[in-house]
Order: structure tokens, then C-alpha cells, then sequence
């Protein structure tokens, strides 16, 4: 089946809707881009065309096309021990420091992942707060969110292949991987191990709009990797969001290439991505 071209008209109605709905902001210029996902959004949802599609949009803003959309233009790009100095930094500093607030005996140390995509980022973290928390008894949380309900599936799920785990240390490896069946092409796949996963919680959150009924009060959030996609008054209004959940004495963390024009209400920055709430 050939690609359909997408019409200007088309792809500005497709780019203004994902921004509505996430915030995400894509040139309608970008039309390879569009072309390629929406093309294979059309062929896994039998849809027929992209005018249908466009029209089914233009019906319900809001509908099951809306959340195909923002599931199909968004990029999960993630990996184990992304950006490591800021899991160093949790072992040196930061679980140190909020432990010494409190976390992890008055409440259980929680740590957010904010963008979570397939849950690599809420795995690196599980795993290095297992180690820091193991001989220190203390009770410890893992919350993944993101906008992405067919991402968050597969976080749940929890399974990665060979490639996906080469940045896990060997001994985190064997203690926290279990291996899967085998794939036909013949590679391995591997599964988080129970004691991290009976820690983690994930559920359905847009970081510009999030659930006023969220229980969550987190004592380190992640939020990297994803303030690119947005213009820069909605990078400074998702930071604002995240850091309203963040206990007093508790961290923010941004990717290293995102650096927000002033730091979120009540955080100090301690670093160019590390912030600190007073
Ligand atoms: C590139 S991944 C980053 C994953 C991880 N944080 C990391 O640094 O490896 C970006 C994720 O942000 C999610 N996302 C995009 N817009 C969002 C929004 N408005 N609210 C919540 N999540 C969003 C996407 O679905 C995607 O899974």
C-alpha cells in the first residue's frame, strides 16, 4: 500500500490538534515526518484515508482519532541509564539529601517519572534506589506517567531486548532482569524483575493539564527529554506542574540540552538541569 500524501490544509489541522491535546508543537512543514507516522497510524487503525481521518477529528476533537494522533506523533526515544551523572548524582547526592528530610521513614521516598515512554528512565531509577535503600531499610515508591496510553502499556508490561539492556551494569543485570522466552530472530528478551515492579505505579498523565486527583508527592521527578517538544511558555507551565507535586527539600530534573528560561515556582537551580524545591 502506498504512503498518501498529506495536503497543507491537512497537515495544519493534524499539527494544531496535537498541540491542543499535549502541548506538542510540530511544524505543519514537517510533512515527511507526518506523512510517515500518520500513514502507519491509517494502516493500524483501518482507517481509510487521511481526509476520514482529518474528518474524524474535526468530529470529536477529543475522540478516540485525537488520542491515535498524539500516540502516533509523539517520539519515545529512551534508554537505560540515560544521561547517567544524574543517577550518580541520586547516589552521591540526592538520595542522601532527601533521606535526611525524612523520605523513605515518615513517607516512602518517591521517585516520579514524569515522561516515562516505555519506562526505561522509572527502571534506571528503581534500580539505583533499590541499591542505596537495600541496607538502609528504607520504603521506597515508583510513579511513570505519561500522555501516551499505548507507551504505557508496554512500561507496564516491562520487557526489553539485548540492546535495550546493554547500559545496565552486569551485577544491576543479574539482580534485577529476569530473562524471557526467546524471540524467533533469536534475541533474548528480559523482564524487570518482580521486587522492582511490585514498587511501581504508572498511570495516564498530560503534563500541561495533570489530573487534579493524582495522589502524588514526589521527593525526585524526572522530567527529561520531553521540554522540547514544547514552546517555551508551555515548557515553563509542564515544570510548574511537576514541581507543585515536589516535597519541600525535594528534586527536579531536567534532560541536559533543556534548559528552562527561569526555574520553576518555589525551586532553586542547584545545577543547569538539577533544581531544588525550598
Ligand atoms: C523522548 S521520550 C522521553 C522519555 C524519558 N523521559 C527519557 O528521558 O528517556 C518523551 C515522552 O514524553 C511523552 N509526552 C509527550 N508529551 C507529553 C505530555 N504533554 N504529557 C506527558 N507526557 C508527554 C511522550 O509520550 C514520550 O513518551
Amino acid at each position: 500500500m502506498q504512503n498518501e500524501r498529506i495536503a497543507p490544509d491537512q497537515a495544519q489541522v493534524l499539527v494544531e490538534a496535537v498541540f491542543r491535546l499535549s502541548g506538542i508543537s510540530i511544524a505543519a512543514t514537517k510533512t515527511d515526518f507526518l506523512e510517515h507516522r500518520i500513514n502507519r497510524l491509517l494502516r493500524e487503525s483501518g482507517v481509510e484515508s487521511v481526509t476520514d481521518f482529518v474528518e474524524q477529528l474535526r468530529t470529536a476533537p477529543a475522540g478516540p482519532a485525537a488520542l491515535r494522533l498524539v500516540e502516533a506523533l509523539t517520539t519515545h526515544t529512551t534508554s537505560f541509564f540515560r544521561e547517567r551523572a544524574h543517577f550518580d548524582w541520586m547516589t552521591t547526592t540526592g538520595l542522601p539529601s532527601v533521606v535526611a528530610e525524612g523520605a523513605g521513614r515518615h513517607q516512602p521516598l518517591t521517585i516520579w517519572s514524569a515522561a516515562c515512554s516505555t519506562g526505561a528512565e522509572l527502571w534506571t531509577a528503581g534500580m539505583v534506589v533499590d541499591t542505596f535503600a537495600r541496607t538502609r531499610n528504607l520504603r521506597w515508591d515508583l510513579v511513570g506517567t505519561d500522555v501516551s496510553q499505548k507507551i504505557l502499556r508496554k512500561a507496564a508490561v516491562a520487557t526489553f531486548d539485548e540492546d535495550d539492556i546493554l547500559p545496565i551494569p552486569d551485577e544491576m543485570r543479574r539482580r534485577y532482569l529476569l530473562r524471557s522466552r526467546t524471540l524467533a530472530v533469536g534475541k533474548q528478551r528480559y523482564r524487570i524483575a518482580p521486587e522492582l515492579r511490585s514498587h511501581a505505579r504508572l498511570a495516564w498523565a498530560n503534563l500541561l493539564d495533570l489530573p487534579t486527583g493524582m495522589a502524588l508527592t514526589a521527593d525526585i521527578a524526572f522530567l527529561r527529554n520531553v521540554l522540547i517538544y514544547f514552546e517555551p511558555d508551555d515548557q515553563l507551565r509542564a515544570a510548574a506542574n511537576v514541581a507543585r507535586r515536589i516535597r519541600p527539600g525535594g528534586y527536579l530534573l531536567t534532560g541536559h540540552s533543556e534548559s528552562l528560561a527561569s526555574p520553576p515556582p518555589g525551586m532553586t537551580p542547584v545545577s543547569p538541569s538539577i533544581y531544588r524545591k525550598e
